[in-house]
């Protein structure tokens, strides 16, 4: 075995052209007029939430993904809390996502009042099962008079679907969508690790009512720490920009605020950022491509399972994630590659197993645990 890993690192190592030195998960690459687009937010002063990069980030990020509205926030959770509240989640209403995300996924339905249900994911996409999530409504939902979705077994409302792009790969949204239409419930898409990432042509997170992106230190492109609703409903994104700025109502001078608000808008200073890193986009996932498959080139020598984009999908493979054969193995794995300075992660522990959702409803979750105990995250930064 050890024969192997040693095979992974050195490949890794002619990869990055690195024979030695630590070599990140995903390091973020300034490129182009970052430095430029910085200075002339202090030379002007424009650093806070008021400034023309930040609208100019909002409407390049409109254009990429083809989202008619798209609203700033200071982070990708942020954005997804008010994506839930946005759409009418509320306290203990039931929102169904995957066990395999992020942490924020979850704490974000948390910020709401509302209580998770984990459904499965797929095994090719690693995102959300349309069949589980399918499943799941056929046995426990119902639509009462007020036309809204209920949970039979614990009397909730089932106020929203929340499907995750895992490390990049669009899950198969066209599904899950035509679902969430036929039991009434809204689709909020977490696109946080999906920019640049398509499903049949279109790009992740304009599927449903509303989706959102993170543009944090390790995603595919940066503003340090920001986040984006986006939205082609009109209405939607007018309210996401009042709810993201204090509900302020607008006045030359008077401060006048009608209902509670919250201060999510990104600063000029993180959007300056974004704008120069939206201008080299193409560029970044043009390398990062070349590198999945190279990657995949490696694996399919070795008989190891690589992740690739699945069907009907552009990925922007954000991460390069490989299948082992199980969690024992997958140890070995990680210890090998983090003691010789090459980064590398396992998925994160499945969220119905932290303490605050154990009480979580769950249904069957056997693909969410295989990927669990199986999968590994190597270095994948554009070059
Ligand atoms: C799946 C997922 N959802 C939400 C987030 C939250 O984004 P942020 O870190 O910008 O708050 C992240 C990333 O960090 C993520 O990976």
């Amino acid at each position: 075995m050890e024969k192997q890993f040693e095979e992974v690192v050195q490949f890794i190592r002619t990869l990055y052209q690195q024979p030695e030195g630590f070599i990140p998960l995903h390091a973020p690459v300034f490129s182009g007029n970052e430095k430029k687009y910085l200075m002339e937010c202090i030379d002007t002063t424009f650093v806070s939430s008021v400034g023309p990069f930040v609208t100019r980030f909002e409407e390049m990020v409109a254009s990429y993904t083809g989202a008619k509205h798209a609203v700033v926030c200071v982070n990708g959770t942020a954005a997804l809390h008010i994506a839930l509240m946005l759409v009418g989640v509320q306290a203990e209403d039931e929102v169904i996502t995957q066990p395999l995300t992020f942490i924020a996924t979850v704490n974000a339905i948390a910020y709401t009042g509302a209580k998770p249900v984990f459904v499965d994911v797929d095994m090719n996409t690693l995102g959300m099962s349309p069949k589980s999530l399918n499943n799941f409504l056929e046995e426990f939902g119902e639509i009462h008079d007020d036309g809204g979705c209920y949970n039979k077994q614990t009397g909730k409302r089932i106020s929203a679907c929340v499907p995750m792009h895992t490390f990049g790969h669009p899950c198969r949204i066209d599904e899950i969508a035509a679902i969430c239409e036929k039991y009434n419930i809204k689709l909020v898409e977490d696109a946080a690790e999906s920019i640049g990432s398509t499903y049949k042509g279109k790009h992740t997170g304009t599927f449903g009512a509303i989706g959102i992106l993170s543009f944090n230190g390790n995603k595919t492109i940066t503003t340090g720490g920001g986040g984006m609703i986006i939205t082609n409903d009109e209405q939607l994104g007018k309210r996401a920009k009042h709810l993201t700025t204090q509900a302020k109502l607008p006045h030359r001078w008077e401060f006048n605020h009608d209902e509670i608000g919250y201060n999510y808008r990104m600063p000029n200073i993180n959007a300056a950022l974004g704008v120069a890193q939206m201008e080299t986009i193409d560029t970044m996932l043009a390398s990062k491509r070349a590198i999945a498959e190279q990657y995949a080139k490696f694996f399919a020598t070795k008989g190891i399972h690589f992740c690739k984009e699945p069907q009907n999908s552009v990925s922007n493979y954000w991460l390069n994630s490989i299948l082992l054969s199980d969690r024992k193995v997958r140890d070995e794995f990680l210890e090998y590659m983090n003691d010789n300075d090459i980064m590398s992660r396992p998925a994160w522990t499945l969220m119905y197993k932290l303490p605050m959702f154990k009480e979580a409803v769950c249904v069957d979750l056997s693909n969410a645990m295989s990927i669990e105990n199986r999968l590994v995250n190597l270095p994948s930064s554009s070059r």
